[in-house]
């Protein structure tokens, strides 16, 4: 054994070429190497069960360096390979930038799975819609104040650009029917001068549950889980009321600031809290809508900000970014979980 191992350490010494350490690899460790045959023709059944031992310690031990070595020289050819290639160091690289997805796409991705995860589908409304299921489906009649505050994009044909993914509420109700746990992402439009917070396309994530006996709990239980599990970690929240025409009661939770965990800063404006997501039970009229008995049945909504949320998680100080068809903004963002 030994006398093997010096031979392959000279041979391997002498070997100038990747051709060389392949022979050389083949002539000690192929099917009828040196060292292979060493093993196929030792003749086990005359040693004592000592010599057997030791032998085989031995061969293992050079088995393990000549693999070792020969290794060690292929790399030593390949780096001396790879100098030997002609190179232009002052050519410009080749630009194998690949795609990336929006930071909207990659947070929604993530809630959709959440959700999935707490058996609810995913749905997919309408960006155009009629005005009837963005507003008077949801209690909100033509003469209603609330109509004010989501201005949209009309088309001629009468139609319009939804103002919230609510929009889309009662249209399940009524092709899903009970019981019924649904989310619905997606792009929403207001009439708004645009800002560093407003704009005039945003996304929002609807969540609706609508079964026996739901109450303001399931609805608390459904938002801890969906927080704990965007932020990583248990999250504090709070319910303050908040007036919606399509919930009764209505609400708006929030959470307590993960930034400064409640003490107070600049991002919670000192309040220790942050508004996070408008919510409620849904409204008897709205159920009524959607061809469901509110009498026996009742259910929870929510209308999360997609856009607000990702500038919280990301911490992006500028809504504009989102819609700027700006590569070099939406390659920064990393993809969590199993996305
Ligand atoms: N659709 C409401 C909005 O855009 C949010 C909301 C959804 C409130 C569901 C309550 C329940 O402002």
């Amino acid at each position: 054994m030994k006398q093997i191992q010096q031979q392959l350490i000279d041979d391997l010494s002498k070997a100038s070429s990747m051709k060389e350490v392949e022979e050389i690899r083949v002539r000690y460790l192929g099917k009828k190497g040196l060292l292979t045959l060493q093993w196929k023709n030792a003749d086990f059944k005359s040693m004592s069960p000592d010599e057997r031992k030791n032998f085989g310690i031995e061969f293992n031990k050079t088995k393990n360096l000549a693999e070792a070595k020969i290794r060690e020289a292929m790399e030593k050819q390949q780096a001396a390979g790879s100098r030997s290639i002609d190179v232009d160091a002052t050519l410009p690289g080749t630009d194998r930038r690949l795609g990336c997805l929006h930071p909207i796409t990659l947070i929604r991705m993530e809630l959709e799975e959440i959700f999935h995860g707490m058996g609810f589908k995913v749905l997919a409304g309408n960006d155009v819609e009629e005005e009837f299921y963005n507003f008077d489906a949801l209690n909100i009649p033509a003469d209603h104040p609330a109509r004010e505050t989501q201005d949209t994009f009309w088309l001629t044909n009468g139609m319009l650009l939804r103002t919230h993914t609510s929009a889309y509420q009662v249209r399940a109700m009524k092709k899903f029917g009970t019981p019924l746990r649904a989310i619905f992402p997606g792009r929403c439009f207001r009439y708004e001068s645009v800002d560093a917070s407003h704009e005039n396309t945003f996304y929002q994530l609807e969540g609706l549950m609508v079964d026996i006996d739901i109450s303001i709990a399931n609805l608390i239980g459904v938002m801890k889980t969906l927080l704990g599990e965007i932020f990583r970690k248990e999250v504090t929240v709070r319910l303050r009321p908040g007036f919606f025409p399509f919930v009764e009661p209505g609400f708006e939770l929030d959470c307590q600031c993960l930034i400064c965990e409640g003490r107070g800063c600049p991002t919670c404006k000192s309040t220790g809290w942050i508004e996070l997501i408008p919510c409620g039970l849904v409204h008897p009229k709205v159920l009524e809508y959607g061809s469901i008995d509110s009498e026996k049945y009742s259910g929870f909504a929510f209308g999360l900000g997609l856009t607000r949320l990702a500038m919280m998680k990301f911490g992006i100080p500028e809504i504009r970014l989102f819609n700027s068809g700006d590569i070099r903004f939406y390659g920064q963002f990393p993809a969590s979980g199993s996305i």
